[in-house]
C-alpha cells in the first residue's frame, strides 16, 4: 500500500512497489544515471560532515578533543580525557542533577531513541499508515529533522513534503502512536511544513496530586494564572479567571469539584483580604456547602440561586455604569473586588428545573454576566455534566473550557471545538480511575494540553475556612 494518501483534488495513480531505500528523504524514484546518483551522495556526505559542528557541537567537540589528545600523547591521551570526563560527569550528576539531566541524560536519550525508535521504524510506519506521498510515480516521505526528549515525552520534529498539510498527521495519530509503541501521539504545528510529533513516554498525571500550597499573601495571588494542578509535561497548570469565564464539563465523578476548589484555594488570601468575592450557587447542596463560610453569598434552593444571580447582575451593571467612560480595565480593590460566581451543576437551573420561569431567569442572568462581566471584574466559573445544546446553550459565552472525562466524542467537540480531538484531546477516553484529569487549551496556544487538577480534600477545605476566619479577623 505504497500509494499513500492524496490530499489534493487530483487522484494519484497507484504505483508499482518501490524499493525501500528509494523513498527516504523525498528521493524521487526514477532511473537516474549512476554518475548523478554518486555525485548526489558525495554532496550529501560532504554536507553532512560540514553541518556536524553546528548540529552536534558537543559530540563534535568531544571527538575533536579525543583525537587531539591521541595525536599529542598517544593512547594515554584519550584514556586521560575519558577518566577526567567520567569523574567530572559523576560529580556534575551528584551536585547538579537537574542540569546534568537536561544537558547530558536527556540529550543522550534523545540521540538513542532518535536512532533506535524513530529513524529505524520511520519508513515502514509512515508508509503503512499512508503518510508516504506519491506523485507521478515518485514516492516522497516526510523527514525527521530532530528528536529531543523531555522528562515525559519524545518530540520528533518533522519536515513535511511540500503540498501536504499537518492534518494528514492529525488524522493518523492512533497509527503513529501504535507504530512507535507510545501511549499517544499529539501533533503540534510550528510553521509551514514544520510540525512536532509528541509521544509521551510515561504518564506524569497517573498519581493524584495533593492540594497545592496556598499563596502566602494576597500579593502572591495571580488571578490571571491560578495554580490548579499539573500539566502532562510536569509543569504547573495555571488557569486564568480574571478577564474570562470558565466552563468545566465532565460526567458525574469526573472531578469537577477539584477544579472548582483548586481555583478557590488559589485565591484564598485575596478572598480573606476582601479583594476577591465569591458567590456560590450550589443546587445539589453537596459541592460548595462544605466551605460556605468562604463565600460572600451562598444559595442552594432554586429561587435563592436565581436571586443570587440576579443580584450579581445588578451589581455588575451598577459597576459598569460607574466605570462607563472612566475606566477601561478592572483592577481588584476593596471597593471593587474581583467578583466570581461559582455555579455547580448549572444545568439544574438552565434545563432540569421544572419551573419555566426559574429556567428563563437563570439563563438570562447567566447570559448577562458572561457577556458583559469580563471587563468590569466579574467572572463565572460553572460546572456542568452534560454539555449538549438542549442542556446548556450558553456554552459559547465561556471563552475558556475544561473538558474532564466525557461520555462521547461529540461532547468533546462541543466543549473544546471540532479540531481538538484531531490534536489529541480525547476527553471521552479519559480513564474513570484518574478523576480530575482534563484537557484544556492554554493561553496563546491552540494545542489542547492534558492536565490534572489537584485534589482538595475535606480536611483541606476545613483548613481553608479556618485560615480565612483568621485572615478576615
Ligand atoms: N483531582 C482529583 N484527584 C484525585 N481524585 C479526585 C480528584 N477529583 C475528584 N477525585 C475523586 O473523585 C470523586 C468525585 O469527584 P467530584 O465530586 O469532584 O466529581 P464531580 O465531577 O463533581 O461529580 P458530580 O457531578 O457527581 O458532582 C471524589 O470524591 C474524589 O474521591
Ligand atoms: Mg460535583
Amino acid at each position: 500500500m505504497l500509494n499513500g494518501k492524496s490530499n489534493g483534488a487530483s487522484q494519484v495513480q497507484p504505483t508499482a512497489p518501490v524499493p525501500a531505500h528509494a523513498i527516504r528523504f523525498s528521493t524521487p524514484v526514477v532511473e537516474t544515471p549512476a554518475v548523478f546518483i554518486i555525485g548526489r551522495w558525495l554532496w550529501r556526505l560532504l554536507a553532512f560532515f560540514g553541518a556536524l559542528p553546528v548540529r552536534f557541537p558537543l559530540a563534535t567537540a568531544s571527538a575533536a578533543v579525543l583525537a587531539a589528545s591521541w595525536w599529542l600523547l598517544g593512547w594515554i591521551g584519550p584514556a586521560l580525557v575519558c577518566t577526567v570526563a567520567t569523574i567530572g560527569g559523576l560529580a556534575w550528576r551528584r551536585f547538579h542533577p537537574g542540569s546534568f539531566r537536561t544537558w547530558v541524560a536527556l540529550r543522550a536519550l534523545g540521540l538513542v531513541r532518535g536512532v533506535w525508535v524513530y529513524r529505524r521504524h520511520w519508513q515502514p510506519v509512515l508508509v503503512v499508515s499512508g503518510l508516504a506521498e506519491s506523485y507521478l510515480e515518485r514516492q516522497y516521505l516526510p523527514r525527521i529533522s530532530a528528536v529531543t526528549c523531555t522528562e515525559w515525552a519524545d518530540r520528533v520534529r518533522v519536515k513535511l513534503v511540500p503540498g501536504t498539510a499537518p492534518s494528514a498527521f492529525e488524522e493518523r495519530t492512533a497509527h503513529l502512536a501504535h507504530g512507535f509503541r507510545a501511549p499517544a501521539c499529539r501533533v503540534e504545528v510550528r510553521g509551514p511544513l514544520d510540525i512536532v510529533l509528541e509521544f509521551p513516554r510515561h504518564d506524569m498525571l497517573a498519581d493524584p496530586i495533593d492540594a497545592l500550597p496556598v499563596p502566602d499573601s494576597a500579593d502572591g495571588v495571580d488571578l490571571a494564572a491560578l495554580p490548579m494542578g499539573l500539566r502532562e509535561d510536569g509543569r504547573t497548570w495555571r488557569m486564568r479567571l480574571h478577564g474570562t469565564h470558565v466552563l468545566v464539563a465532565g460526567v458525574t465523578g469526573s472531578g469537577k469539584g477539584s477544579v472548582i476548589w483548586s481555583a478557590i484555594r488559589a485565591m484564598l488570601p485575596a478572598i480573606a483580604a476582601g479583594l476577591v468575592r465569591v458567590r456560590a450557587v450550589d443546587p445539589k447542596r453537596m459541592e460548595l456547602s462544605y466551605g460556605r463560610s468562604l463565600f460572600h453569598r451562598y444559595a442552594d434552593t432554586a429561587e435563592a440561586c436565581v436571586e443570587l444571580l440576579e443580584e450579581a447582575v445588578a451589581d455588575m451593571q451598577d459597576r459598569a455604569a460607574r466605570y462607563a467612560g472612566r475606566i477601561r480595565a478592572h483592577v481588584p480593590t476593596l471597593d471593587d473586588p474581583f467578583d466570581v460566581v461559582v455555579l455547580d451543576e448549572v444545568a439544574f437551573l438552565t434545563a432540569y428545573h421544572p419551573d419555566r420561569d426559574i429556567r428563563r431567569r437563570a439563563e438570562a442572568a447567566m447570559a448577562t454576566l458572561t457577556s458583559q462581566g469580563r471587563s468590569v471584574g466579574y467572572a463565572v466559573l460553572a460546572a456542568l455534566q452534560d454539555p449538549r445544546k438542549e442542556v446548556m446553550n450558553l456554552r459559547n459565552l465561556f471563552p475558556d473550557k475544561v473538558a474532564l472525562r466525557l461520555d462521547e466524542a461529540s461532547q468533546v467537540d462541543m466543549v473544546l471545538g471540532p479540531d481538538a480531538r484531531d490534536r489529541g484531546a480525547d476527553a471521552h477516553l479519559i480513564d474513570a480511575g484518574v478523576p480530575g484529569t482534563a484537557y484544556v487549551r492554554l493561553e496563546g496556544s491552540t494545542m489542547p494540553v492534558r492536565v490534572r487538577a489537584a485534589y482538595v480534600s475535606d480536611a483541606d477545605i476545613d483548613a481553608m475556612t479556618a485560615a480565612d476566619a483568621d485572615g478576615g479577623e
